[in-house]
């Protein structure tokens, strides 16, 4: 992590096509296409900025860990890991969705612990702690919606956006959770040893956030 760099961690996926645009505010232009190169580490029209092309859920653990100044994270992933390393900085207010309990219309569960299938274990402990109420969590690690339909769980914990998958597998969304978004994120120690130049790229991308 030289002193006169930044590495910025980049989610593949559904987060980095509304993410460039935001690095593009900041005149940051990769030069390879993020979607369709292979290349994991890409370089920048800016020599000293590069990005990482992570795996959604990897983004806050380069960050956390220092291996790259930022990056652009999903709450529901956040709320999910200790990052004793990590700020967030802006709310991009992109990737938006709900983090919601779901399972079948018309179902309540009788006589055991509610099973819960989810990917997100944490928030899910934590959501049912606070309203007192025991459960069997099931760690899954994609389609949620499965579970409650060949009778591994009662209902599942996931991120619902336009009700279409739930829809499209017969299920309704049931208890609201979250409200969910990507949020930049940096590490503080790199902010305070960076402060000047994260300041600036911050600013730039507050700027296009709020112009929406
Ligand atoms: P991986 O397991 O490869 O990390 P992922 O499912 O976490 O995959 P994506 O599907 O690209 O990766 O999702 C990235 C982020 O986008 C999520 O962490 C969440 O914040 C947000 N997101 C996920 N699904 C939706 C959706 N259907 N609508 C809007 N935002 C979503
Ligand atoms: C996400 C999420 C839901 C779906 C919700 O899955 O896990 O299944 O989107 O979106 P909707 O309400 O608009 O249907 P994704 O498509 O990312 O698949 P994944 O299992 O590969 O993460
Ligand atoms: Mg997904």
């Amino acid at each position: 992590m030289a002193q006169n760099t930044l590495t910025i961690a980049l989610s593949k996926g559904r987060i980095l096509k509304e993410t460039l645009p935001l690095l593009a505010a900041a005149d940051i232009h990769p030069l390879d296409d993020p979607d369709s190169s292979r290349k994991l580490i890409l370089d920048t029209n800016q020599p000293h900025i590069k990005l990482l092309a992570v795996r959604a859920t990897d983004a806050p653990t380069y960050v956390n860990y220092g291996t790259a100044d930022l990056g652009v994270a999903g709450k529901d992933v956040l709320m999910e890991i200790e990052g004793e390393n990590l700020y967030e900085l802006v709310d991009l207010g992109i990737a938006r969705c709900r983090l919601m309990v779901a399972g079948q219309p018309g179902f309540t569960p009788a006589g055991h612990r509610l099973r819960v299938a989810t990917k997100y274990v944490r928030s899910a402990q934590r959501y049912f702690a606070e309203k007192g109420e025991q459960v069997e969590l099931i760690k899954l690690y994609g389609s949620m919606e499965l579970a409650p339909l060949v009778g591994l769980s009662d209902v599942i914990v996931d991120l619902v956006d336009t009700g279409n998958t739930l829809k499209a597998n017969g299920l309704a969304p049931m208890e609201h959770i979250a409200d969910i978004s990507s949020r930049l994120i940096v590490n503080q120690h790199a902010y305070k040893l960076k402060h000047d130049m994260i300041r600036e790229l911050v600013q730039h991308i507050q700027e296009a956030v709020n112009n929406g």
